[in-house]
C-alpha cells in the first residue's frame, strides 16, 4: 500500500466521521442496516463506570484524607511507570465536562466511587462535609443530564489513618468503621442515588494487597491473616447493607461488584458445565459464597484447613443480609473446567501459554465468559437481579496522524463479549444492565498511565479527551439497544 493511498483512506475515514456520528444518524443508519442485529430487553442499563483514585486526582483538596493508595503509589517501585493518582483525570474540577462524555455515548448511568478519606479523613470520628459536597454536586449534575448514578463506596481506597491504627482489614474495626461511613453516605445521599455497590472487586484487593503485596497495602500475610481480612470485609459489606437500610431512603437498592473467579467449560457436554457450577462455587466461596449462602462451603474450609477464618454465628447472619443485586466484573476466565469420576467432581485444566490476550497480558480473549458467569452465578446461588459492573480492554491507543484513534481491538472485544451477553439474557439469564469500563483512560493501578481502557483517550499533560472509534460503536450499541451481530 503506497503512501498516497493510506493517505487518501485516512482522509476518507475522518471524512465519513465516524466519531462524530449523532444519534438520530446512527437511528438512520440501523434501519436501513443489513446486518442483523440481536436486542437486548427494553429498559436495559448502559453505563460506563470510574472509581475515585483513579481519576479524581486533587487529593489534597476539601480536606481529603490520605489513602492506602497515595501510599503505596508514592512508594518507589511500586508502580510502574512511577505515576501515581495525585493529579489523574482531574475529575474532581473537570467532572461537568466529563458527564457531557457520558451523554455524548447516549449512556443513561454511570457507576463512580466515593473516596472514603474524602468523607472521614480518619476513616472514622469526625466527617468532612466539603468531601461529600463533592459528591453532591457530581450526582446533581448527572440526575441534570438524565443520567442515572451508582456509587461504589469502596473502591480500594482506604484510609490511611485506618490502616495505621487497627491495620485496614485485618481487623474487624474496620469493619464497622466502613458500616458507619456507609450509613452517613446513605442519610445523605440516597434521596437522589437509588442504586449502591458496597465494595468493589474483594478477590483482587485482598489477595493482592495483603497476600501478594503487589496492590496498597502491600502486605504478604499468610493465608490465615488473607482469610481473616477477607472475612472483615464481608463483614463490612454486611454492616454497610444495615446500616443503608436503617439510614437510607425506603427502597434504596443495595449490592456489590466483584471479580468472580470465573469458570467456562472447557467443552460444552452437561457433565461438564455441571462441574463448571461446582467449580465456580467452591472458588467463590470466599465471598461471593459466603454472603449468599450464610456460611463457608466445606471444600473451602477444608482446603484451608488451620488458615481458614474464625467467625461467629452472628458474623455470618450479618455478612449475608439479602441484598437486591449482584455485580460481577467480567474481563478474562480464570479456568476451563472438565468434569472427573474423582472427588470433587471437577477439575480446572492448565492454561496453555499461547491463549490469546489483549493488549494487558492478564487479559486473556475469551468472550464466552461473559455468557457462562451470569448464567452460573445466576443458578448456583439464586441471584435474580445482575449487572455487568465492569467490562472492557485496554489497547494502544495510538493517534493517527488525523487526530483519531482507530482502537478496532476494543471493537473486536466489545463486539465479542456483547454478543454473548446478549446471548446469555435470551436464554434467560437475569443481567439488567452494563457499564463498560472505563469512561476514559485513567490511573490503571500497579500499571499506571501505561494501560488505556478508555472509551476516551486522555492526553494527561493538556487533560484532553478524545473520543475513540470505540466511543461511536457503544453510542451504536445503546442508539440501537441492540449488538449487530
Ligand atoms: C477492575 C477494577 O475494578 C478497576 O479498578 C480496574 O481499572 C479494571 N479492573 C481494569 O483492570
Amino acid at each position: 500500500m503506497s503512501d498516497e493511498f493510506s493517505r487518501r483512506q485516512f482522509a476518507g475515514l475522518a471524512g465519513l466521521s465516524a466519531l462524530g456520528l449523532t444519534a438520530p444518524a446512527l437511528a438512520a443508519e440501523s434501519a436501513a442496516n443489513p446486518v442483523a442485529a440481536a436486542s437486548f430487553p427494553d429498559g436495559f442499563v448502559w453505563g460506563t463506570a470510574t472509581s475515585s483514585y483513579q481519576v479524581e486526582g486533587a487529593v489534597n483538596e476539601d480536606g481529603r484524607g490520605k489513602s492506602i493508595w497515595d501510599t503505596f503509589s508514592h512508594t518507589p517501585g511500586k508502580i510502574e511507570d512511577g505515576s501515581n493518582g495525585d493529579r489523574a483525570n482531574e475529575h474532581y474540577h473537570r467532572y461537568k465536562g466529563d458527564v457531557q462524555l457520558i451523554k455524548d455515548l447516549g449512556a443513561k448511568a454511570y457507576r463512580f466511587s466515593i473516596a472514603w478519606p474524602r468523607i472521614f479523613p480518619d476513616g472514622t470520628g469526625a466527617a468532612n462535609p466539603k468531601g461529600l459536597d463533592f459528591y453532591n454536586r457530581l450526582v446533581d449534575e448527572l440526575l441534570a443530564n438524565g443520567i442515572t448514578p451508582y456509587a461504589t463506596l469502596y473502591h480500594w481506597d482506604l484510609p490511611q489513618a485506618l490502616q495505621d491504627r487497627v491495620g485496614g482489614w485485618r481487623s474487624s474495626d474496620t469493619s464497622k468503621a466502613f458500616g458507619d461511613y456507609a450509613g452517613y453516605v446513605a442519610e445523605r445521599l440516597t434521596d437522589r442515588v437509588r442504586n449502591i455497590f458496597t465494595v468493589n472487586e474483594v478477590g483482587r484487593f485482598l489477595y493482592f494487597g495483603y497476600g501478594l503485596g503487589i496492590d496498597a497495602p502491600g502486605l504478604t500475610l499468610p493465608d490465615a491473616e488473607v482469610n481473616q481480612a477477607r472475612h472483615h470485609v464481608a463483614l463490612g459489606h454486611g454492616l454497610a447493607v444495615q446500616a443503608i437500610r436503617a439510614r437510607g431512603r425506603p427502597g434504596t437498592r443495595v449490592g456489590f461488584a466483584e471479580n468472580i473467579t470465573a469458570c467456562v467449560p472447557a467443552i460444552n457436554t452437561p457433565e461438564n458445565i455441571r462441574a463448571t457450577e461446582m467449580a465456580t462455587r467452591e472458588f467463590n466461596s470466599g465471598f461471593l459464597g459466603v454472603v449468599h449462602e450464610g456460611k463457608y462451603t466445606e471444600g473451602f474450609l477444608q482446603y484451608a484447613r488451620a488458615a481458614a477464618p474464625r467467625f461467629t454465628a452472628e458474623e455470618l447472619k450479618i455478612i449475608s443480609q439479602p441484598i437486591d443485586f449482584v455485580g460481577l466484573n467480567i474481563y478474562a476466565p480464570q479456568y476451563y473446567i472438565v468434569a472427573t469420576d474423582r472427588a470433587p467432581g471437577w477439575r480446572p485444566l492448565p492454561m496453555p501459554a499461547s491463549f490469546p490476550h489483549m493488549n494487558s497480558e492478564w487479559l486473556r480473549i475469551a468472550p464466552e465468559v461473559i455468557y457462562w458467569a451470569p448464567r452460573i452465578a445466576a443458578k448456583i446461588w439464586n441471584i435474580k437481579d445482575i449487572y455487568i459492573s465492569e467490562n472492557g480492554t485496554s489497547g494502544e491507543d495510538r493517534i493517527h496522524p488525523d487526530g483519531q484513534i482507530y482502537d478496532l481491538d476494543r471493537i473486536m472485544f466489545l463486539r465479542n463479549y456483547l454478543t454473548q451477553l446478549q446471548r446469555a439474557i435470551a436464554e434467560g439469564a437475569p443481567v439488567r444492565g452494563y457499564f463498560l469500563w472505563s469512561l476514559m483512560d485513567n490511573f490503571e493501578w500497579i500499571f499506571g498511565y501505561g494501560k488505556r481502557f478508555g472509551l476516551y483517550r486522555v492526553d494527561f499533560e493538556t487533560q484532553a479527551r478524545i473520543p475513540k472509534l470505540s466511543a461511536a460503536f457503544y453510542r451504536d450499541v445503546i442508539a440501537r439497544n441492540a449488538i449487530g451481530v
